[in-house]
């Protein structure tokens, strides 16, 4: 290590890079890892690696098989140690981290089987303890571990150390957080099937290691990426610990490292170029500190809370806050489509055409309903022409018993009424694979097929609610889901050709689209990005010149005023519309209903987000409304860490 961190990294006490996306630094990553195996092969010495599991790792994982396969890098001298198994699951289970770890990488390299080790799911209880002593030694028999590859989980967990591990854990058997098993439950198809145990590398055993890489991406790990790296080193989050490690380098995209001091309040770490978006930020997160209006907060409240710089440069608290109200207030349009034959100077969205061809895509079925069926049946009923695409079908979220009640219910109709017999065999074939087929198990095609008819049938039945033309809901069915599963995406051009054609047919003038925060291997991750391609492919087209490109907020965390380009309030009625549309989605209800009650469905979530950010608003000293849906522009987002 070597240099101090810079005025910009000061809160920070884990070094940390900020890259644009994840594929730049996992490129870095590799090529460390690169040198450290051909060094050593040089010296005719073995690399030890720590490796880590969950999707992070993924892409850093593909570029070593690509360094392997196109630059001939050899895991001849490799041995490897994983951080931690499920316990209970075997070797070849579809969902244990020897299976991950063998199709996402060991499978694809020359490494030596022998020279694998992964914790044994499968050991018996009363041998638990001397196992992992073993596991621990085998560690230090190589000389310890060179790097250690670590992703954080939403706990804080790192390996399977959850919350409550201490700075000098060891292996061992461990129980699994309510959180962490909330967060497996899409690749084991269910909470109650994801273990309650795993065997883990202790934080102490970690610390061992000479070099740690702490990788995370997506901004649904910035709130504990920034306990882990600016917080006080406590058990609670047993990742702060990486705090004591002299050699410990975190790898962050600009989604993960959004809550970081140096991005959330740049003014706290040195002078800063206040341009409209920073300062309607400071503006912003000042009145909402000290719990006051915008148009009330006085030059002694920018002055006494580190913001005497904003005062100086634009004059007055007084010009200063009329100016942000008036930014705040034209935001807020209840015409998410324009309003036709009014003044549109101060309003999101031009009123000419006064009627709109509006794309609006949703990554899996029930996203898009999530961040915007309020704004959906709002432009439906400005009569604007909406076509809602479904970019995936969603059928690895359907859990087996939603499959099991929509059999039976076709069971009995093809019992009764013989039009539907021919029917039959397929039903048949059906309820077979459905029964032979562990709980675990991954479904088949026709399975995952029919599920997939659930899905539409809901999708179908809220988008009635929101009164979209049926011909205009379109489900893509992209084929990077149909073949894919969780972790494993693959996108490739025959996804975004599939999405350029539809917006070439269209030629919307607005298109709503969301996950430009999201993890980049998820599926609306995904979605995004290839939504994102097919949209610069048409770039010189003269309908993509005029076209709206708004970003709809995921369920995930309600946005602030200041991150806010327009926002749609919702009265109490338009809000319960919205509620009917989500709870067409009845399979995506969470199948544990105690997990429900702690953290909610996600329609409770979506329904307190947009209450939420009405309240921000008012307590701002704007207009009170009952709920506000929020959008902002792609370009702009694009640009917020720039
Ligand atoms: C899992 C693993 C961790 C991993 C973490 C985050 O449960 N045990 O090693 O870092 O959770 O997972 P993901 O990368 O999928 O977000």
């Amino acid at each position: 290590m070597g240099s101090l961190p810079s005025e910009a990294e000061q809160y920070e006490r884990i070094r940390t890079t900020v890259f644009q996306s994840a594929e730049s630094a996992v490129r870095l990553v590799a090529a460390s890892i690169a040198r450290l195996m051909w060094k050593r092969a040089a010296e005719g010495r073995t690399a030890v690696l720590g490796l880590a599991t969950g999707s992070t790792p993924v892409k850093l994982y593909r570029e070593l098989i690509r360094l392997h396969r196109d630059e001939g890098l050899s895991f001849s001298n490799v041995v490897t140690f994983n951080l931690d198994e499920y316990y209970g699951l075997p070797p070849h289970h579809p969902e244990s981290y020897r299976h991950f770890m063998e199709v996402q990488l060991f499978d694809h390299v020359d490494i030596s089987p022998e020279n694998i080790h992964v914790p044994d799911g499968l050991i018996s209880r009363s041998e638990v303890f001397g196992y992992c002593q073993e596991y621990e030694r085998k560690i230090l028999a190589t000389g310890g571990i060179d790097v250690q590859i670590l992703g954080i989980g939403r706990t804080g967990h790192i390996g399977f150390n959850e919350p409550g591990s201490g700075v000098d854990s060891r292996t061992r058997m461990v129980a699994l957080d309510r959180l962490t098993r909330r967060d497996a439950a899409r690749d084991f198809r269910g909470e109650e099937n994801v273990p309650a145990y795993a065997i883990t590398m202790g934080v102490g055993t970690i610390l061992e290691a000479k070099e740690l890489a702490l990788l995370a991406w997506g901004e649904s790990k910035a709130a504990i990426v920034r306990e882990a790296i600016e917080g006080p080193q406590i058990d609670t989050v047993p990742a702060s610990f990486l705090q004591r490690h002299p050699n410990c380098q975190c790898y962050l995209d600009e989604a993960a490292a959004r809550e970081l001091t140096r991005f959330r309040f740049p003014w706290k770490v040195g002078p800063v170029d206040w341009t409209p978006s920073l300062t309607r930020k400071a503006v912003v997160s000042l009145a909402s500190d000290l719990h006051k209006p915008v148009l009330r907060l006085r030059d002694e409240d920018y002055a006494e809370n580190g913001l005497a710089t904003l005062i100086l440069e634009t004059g007055s608290a007084y010009s200063l806050n009329i100016r942000i109200f008036n930014e705040l207030q034209h935001t807020i349009t209840g015409w998410p489509g324009g309003k036709p034959n009014a003044d549109d100077s101060n309003r999101p969205v031009p009123a000419v055409p006064g009627q709109k061809r509006v794309l609006v895509f949703g990554p899996e079925p029930l996203d898009a309903e999530l961040g915007m069926a309020g704004t959906l049946h709002r432009l439906r009923g400005h009569q604007h022409e909406v076509t809602f695409a479904y970019l995936t079908s969603g059928n690895l979220g359907v859990p087996d018993n939603e499959a099991r009640m929509a059999i039976s219910l076709l069971h009995e109709l093809s019992a009764d009424r013989p039009m539907v017999s021919q029917g039959k065999d397929r039903l048949e074939l059906l309820s077979d694979e459905l029964e032979k087929k562990a709980a675990f198990d991954e479904d088949s095609r026709v399975l995952r097929q029919f599920k997939g008819l659930i899905r539409k049938a809901e999708a179908r039945a809220s988008c009635q609610v929101l009164g979209l033309d049926p011909s205009k809901v379109l489900f893509l069915d992209l084929p990077f889901y149909e073949k894919g599963r969780y972790r494993q995406f693959n996108a490739a051009d025959e996804d975004v050709t599939a999405v350029r054609e539809l917006c070439r047919r269209i030629q919307p003038h607005q298109i709503y689209l969301t996950g430009s925060g999201a993890e980049p291997g998820s599926v609306s991750g995904i979605s995004f990005r290839l939504v994102v391609s097919a949209l610069e492919e048409c770039a010189g087209e003269s309908w993509m010149k005029a076209c709206q490109v708004w970003l709809y907020a995921s369920g995930e965390r309600p946005w602030s005023p200041h991150e806010i380009e327009m926002a749609v309030p919702l009265s109490p009625a338009e809000l319960a519309v919205k509620l009917d549309c989500l709870y067409h989605h009845r399979s995506q209800r969470s199948q544990t209903p105690f997990l429900a009650t702690q953290s909610g469905e996600s329609w409770q979530q979506a329904e307190n987000n947009n209450r939420s950010t009405a309240q921000h608003y008012d307590r701002l000293g704007l207009a009170e409304y009952e709920a506000i849906e929020s959008f902002r522009c792609h370009k702009d987002a694009e640009s917020r860490f720039s």
